[in-house]
């Protein structure tokens, strides 16, 4: 077997799409940047979310039950940044940037909604309906129950350990 690090560096080739993870609920507000978020059914639609069991995040969304998954646009590097530096607080990461509450019928059980970035490329609104444990992290499988499109433009991606920005197709337009 492979030790932690060799798998870090492989991981650093494989570029992956930039998300603001957020939520609310009954476990109070939340929200982090993941980059391990994929597709796993189209229907239902389902996909999966897989965050640290030492990140403050995890005990939260398995207390809300609910996430919005806020894919990034090119230009929101920093909003990135202020959603992954370890110890800040929740008010800190929310501030300086537009949110919207989603619509009541989208929340758990009457607790307030997961946090929709106004400009964010896609919003995917989830409620969590399984979880499995795999080592270091914890994969959250969420149904989705509402997207909201933002509009279309490049992507932030992830590639060795650094923010690239990925052109938006000239018809991407006509893909929604
Ligand atoms: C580009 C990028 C991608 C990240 N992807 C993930 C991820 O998929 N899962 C995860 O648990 N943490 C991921 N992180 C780290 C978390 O954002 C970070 O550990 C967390 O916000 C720390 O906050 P906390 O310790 O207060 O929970 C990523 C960070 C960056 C910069």
């Amino acid at each position: 077997m492979i030790d932690k690090q060799t798998f870090r560096e492989a991981m650093s080739r494989l570029a992956a799409a930039v998300n603001v993870i957020t939520s609310n609920g009954p476990g109070g507000l939340c929200g982090c940047t993941a980059s391990a978020v994929c597709s796993v059914s189209d229907e239902p639609p389902i996909l999966l979310v897989c965050i640290n069991r030492s990140s403050r995040n995890n005990a939260v969304l398995k207390e809300n039950q609910q996430l919005c998954v806020n894919v990034l646009r090119a230009d929101q590097e920093a909003l990135a940044l202020q959603f992954s530096r370890s110890g800040t607080d929740v008010a800190e990461r929310f501030a300086g940037t537009g949110w919207t509450e989603p619509q009541e019928d989208h929340a758990v059980d009457g607790a307030p909604g997961s946090p929709m970035l106004d400009d964010a490329l896609v919003s995917l609104d989830c409620r969590i309906t399984g979880s499995a444990e795999v080592g270091s992290h914890t994969v959250f499988y969420c149904t989705v129950e509402d997207t909201r499109f933002g509009a279309p433009g490049p992507g932030l991606v992830y590639f060795e350990r650094a923010f690239h920005a990925v052109p938006a197709s000239d018809s991407s337009d006509d893909q929604k």
